[in-house]
């Protein structure tokens, strides 16, 4: 990617120190929350005299599609949605809440000022709204429309799933890019959702249709049926064209995607990685002419049939975040995780080396990791099994959506919810579809 890996490395530094700052005090609170629900579910369960193992289902109806989730799982997805949301907490206690006001100045901010592609969505009174877009962009901008359909088919998916939030005021940003450097002075005005962000901004990621799309083609069973002795060990795979911004000539070897190929390629009993045609516009014909003499090129995708009877696999970023990735969590393969400076959702409940293996931005450590687990080939297992475990707990089996339900109920608790807007001359009892239509009027101008 453009951005440097070791500015990467110093905005994770920066970030962690932030999120010390604030870690007792959220310890705190977060012990206090929990006593709390605790007390209240106890409470309720009692009154009701139904008592039940799951103290999740009976603290929220919310989560009647995940039945076998652990209530330690169900605070862990909520204690990560908090989490993102924390710079913006003290507006919920100190200012009372996130203003509409906030949120127009930012969507303002990110149309005119920065020319960033994004879109306001507003759910009122449980209803999700038309979106409000960029109109210059829906001309000029090829990907843009495409995008705007992804995110209402994830805020439709997320409806029909679990309900949306009564109140919601959100911009979702559909660049690959994040853009609130995680400093404090940047939190004047209201969150911006992505794709994409770092530990470095205070962009909060949140899970894409891109995770549905990718997540039909998992079988569980087929993995749980291949046994690891009967997978193929090293070498570990992977195919991919050159992505990572547009390749010249002068720039195509520092490329990571570049690195990675060239780095392994003396080393075929251990990686098997090949880089695939260029994608129109992604490279200029000097620098494909010249990786097609340097590197190993050609082959085609691998398919999921394909990685669940292997044993290694190599991820790596592209434009921007990889994709890839969460498919990959789930094939019960070690994956080999080339450094990047994106997060997701589920980064907090992988651990390096006991779910996944970090390898070197430039791929210079892969050769010999992949050495060592060859010759630990108990402990990859073991690895394996983590990985497929966690997987299931927090990505798959509605998971993932859920993290989009309790993002969003956070994030709408945070809002202050205007006052009931009825039209003129609308008595008290007006029906919710008038008071809604009022609302939009009114809120959008
Ligand atoms: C490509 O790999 C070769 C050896 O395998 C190395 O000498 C060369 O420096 C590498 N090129 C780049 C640009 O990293
Ligand atoms: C609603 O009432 C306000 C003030 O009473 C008035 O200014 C406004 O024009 C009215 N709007 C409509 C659509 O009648």
């Amino acid at each position: 990617m453009g951005r440097g890996l070791e500015q990467g490395g110093g905005l994770r530094a920066a970030a962690s120190s932030i999120r010390k700052q604030t870690f007792n005090r959220a310890t705190m609170q977060r012990v206090f929350f929990g006593l709390a629900i605790g007390g209240l579910c106890f409470l309720g369960v009692y009154t009701l005299q139904t008592l039940r193992n799951d103290m999740a289902i009976a603290c929220s109806d919310d989560l009647r599609a995940t039945r076998s989730m652990l209530d330690s799982d169900v605070v862990a997805l909520q204690t990560v949605a908090k989490r993102w949301l924390r710079p913006w907490e003290r507006f919920g206690s100190d200012g009372g809440g996130i203003t509409q006001d906030q949120v127009s100045k930012v969507f303002a901010f990110l149309q005119q000022g920065q020319g960033i592609g994004s879109l306001r969505i507003q759910v009122i009174h449980g209803v999700l709204q038309e979106p409000t877009v960029v109109k210059e962009w829906l001309k000029t901008k090829v990907y843009y429309p495409p995008r705007i359909q992804h995110w209402m088919a994830l805020f439709r998916h997320i409806e029909k799933m679990h309900g949306l939030p009564d109140f919601l005021d959100i911009i979702v940003c559909t660049e690959d890019q994040a853009f609130l450097p995680a400093s404090f002075e940047h939190i004047g005005g209201a969150p911006i959702f992505t794709y994409a962000s770092t530990l470095g901004h205070y962009d909060i990621p949140i899970p894409t249709m891109e995770y549905y799309g990718k997540l039909k083609d998992v079988d569980l069973e087929a993995v749980k049926a291949q046994k690891w002795e009967e997978r193929i060990g090293a070498p570990a795979i992977w195919r991919g064209s050159p992505t990572g911004g547009l390749y010249t000539r002068e720039n195509y070897q520092q490329k990571q995607r570049y690195q990675l190929v060239n780095t392994t390629k003396h080393y075929p009993d251990l990686v098997d990685a090949r880089m695939m045609p260029c994608a129109p516009g992604q490279c200029h014909d000097e620098a494909w002419a010249a990786m097609e003499r340097e590197l190993p090129t050609g082959g085609s995708q691998f398919k999921y049939p394909d990685y669940i009877k292997h044993k290694f696999l190599i991820d790596i970023d592209g434009n921007a975040w990889s994709s890839r990735f969460i498919l990959l969590l789930s094939t019960g393969c070690v994956i080999f995780k080339i450094e990047t400076p994106y997060v997701e959702y589920f980064n907090e409940f992988l651990v390096p080396y006991k779910h996944y293996i970090p390898v070197a931005s430039d791929s210079s450590d892969l050769p010999e990791k992949i050495q060592y687990a060859v010759d630990h080939d108990d402990e990859m297992r073991a690895m394996s099994e983590n990985l497929v475990s966690s997987f299931n707990r927090f990505i798959a089996n509605g998971r993932w959506e859920l993290y989009v339900k309790t993002l969003l109920t956070e994030y709408s608790r945070l809002l202050i919810k205007p006052p009931r807007i009825r039209p003129n001359g609308t008595r008290k009892g007006a029906t919710d579809k008038a008071v809604s239509e009022a609302g939009v009027l009114r809120w959008r101008t």
